[in-house]
């Protein structure tokens, strides 16, 4: 049987502590689904296709890993996409609490189903997609932060703004 993970999230925008997680994931299970929420916020940075689209290009040549979207509760979608694994990353005891309350939530939901919590390297522990937003919307520099496309998508809303 192969082992399927579903690593849902907002990834507005996606970031390279998202990346590292997605590859750390590919490189554990036969597939990892990121799995991208539908209307996670009234009003994100990048559309819902925009996110797609970023993600499906960061992953172009990973052909065991997938990009998707998802509405509604995020254990029925695990069982429509047949998976057994939830992915989440953990960067910092303040992370904790609502990961380990969401996890348990989902486990409540649906025993089957394991939370996987997977810390990324080091030097992303501290990031996050609202700091890039923020630090980007201020004129700071996120290089090496987010994939190149990020960057370059978050420079052409910048220029479209003035
Ligand atoms: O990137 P985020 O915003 O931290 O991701 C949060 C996400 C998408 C994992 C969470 O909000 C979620 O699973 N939403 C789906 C609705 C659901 O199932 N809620 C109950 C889970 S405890």
């Amino acid at each position: 049987m192969s082992t399927v993970a579903v690593y849902p999230g907002s990834f507005d925008p996606l970031t390279n502590g998202h990346v590292d997680i997605i590859l750390r994931g590919a490189r554990l299970f036969d597939r990892i689904v990121v799995a991208i929420l539908v209307n996670a916020e009234k009003s994100p940075l990048f559309s819902l296709d925009e996110r797609i689209e970023i993600a499906r290009t960061v992953f172009k040549d990973h052909t065991n890993v997938e990009v998707d979207t998802f509405g509604g509760l995020l254990v029925d979608y695990i069982d429509r996409r047949r998976a057994q694994v939830i992915v989440r990353g953990l960067r910092a005891v303040s992370d904790f609490e609502l990961e380990f309350q969401m996890a348990l939530m989902n486990q409540r939901l649906n025993p089957t189903i394991e939370t996987v919590f997977m810390m990324p390297a080091e030097q992303y522990t501290y990031i996050s997609s609202r700091l890039i937003k923020e630090v980007f919307a201020l004129g700071g520099r996120v290089h090496g932060l987010v994939p190149d496309m990020v960057e370059e998508r978050l420079r052409d809303k910048r220029a479209a703004r003035v």
